[in-house]
């Protein structure tokens, strides 16, 4: 994976979990997005971070609450910026077309928010093998640990382990799904766990670093690369 991975797509730059922050991604030259997926009460995924519309969108009340033919109605880039007005919020597949085509790598995270993990699970990799998507720039990752020994036990794409903190039991959960990567809030990793976990073999990826003084300096502690709102100055 590259060493800086635009967050949310470029969230620093373009609304959040849009196909425009995507596209703006890989013109400030990103190798690699992370994106957000979760499931509207019917059943179509979508990307999106909070339980909320709130904060990124033009309407009020819980995601759940939209159906997918709803989703044209609500507007998820004047919050930004008027640049990006009537900026939607994407369904997966055409999120996964267009990263494929314009040739980044994804990590996408499974984003529960009180859906059922087994059907997000299905819901995704329904639509990954829809879309073609090309599993050597895939790299699924969540917070819910039980998405996660879901989905790598129904498929051989890769999977990183994300934690808010390292446990204790990290590596039997790493080895449980066969992770690839490990995924740590970079406020909360010291420079001991760095260690320990580089030396058994996993890639390390730590988020969300907007400072490029504080990127070098995981890097200098052996962390393989930084999810960043920012294309920071070394991509
Ligand atoms: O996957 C890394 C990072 O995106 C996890 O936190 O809350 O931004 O989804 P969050
Ligand atoms: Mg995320």
């Amino acid at each position: 994976m590259n060493r800086v991975i635009g967050h949310r797509g470029l969230a620093g730059e373009a609304p959040e979990n849009t196909l425009a922050g995507i596209r703006l991604a890989a013109e400030q030259g990103m190798k690699w997005v992370e994106v957000d997926v979760t499931l509207l009460s019917d059943g179509t995924p979508v990307l999106f971070h909070d339980r909320r519309l709130n904060r990124t969108t033009d309407k009020k009340g819980r995601l759940k609450s939209l159906t997918y033919s709803e989703l044209e109605t609500v507007d998820a880039g004047s919050w930004f910026s008027n640049q990006f007005s009537g900026e939607k919020i994407p369904q997966l597949g055409e999120a996964l077309k267009l990263i494929k085509v314009l040739g980044l790598g994804l990590n996408l995270e499974l984003k529960t928010n009180g859906c059922s993990e087994s059907k997000l699970v299905e819901t995704v990799l329904k639509t990954i093998s829809e879309v073609g998507f090309p599993k050597d720039r895939l790299l699924v990752s969540s917070f819910n640990y039980q998405a996660l020994v879901s989905f790598s036990d129904r498929s051989d794409i890769q999977v990183g382990c994300l934690f808010e903190r390292l446990p204790m039991n990290w590596r039997k959960k790493a080895l449980r799904v066969n992770a690839v990567t490990i995924h740590l809030n970079s406020k909360r990793t010291s420079k001991r766990q760095i260690s320990r976990v580089k030396s058994k073999g996993y890639e390390l990826y730590c988020y969300t670093v907007n400072s490029l003084t504080f990127a070098r300096q995981l890097m200098g502690y052996g962390v393989d690369g930084v999810f960043s709102d920012f294309p920071l100055q070394d991509n």
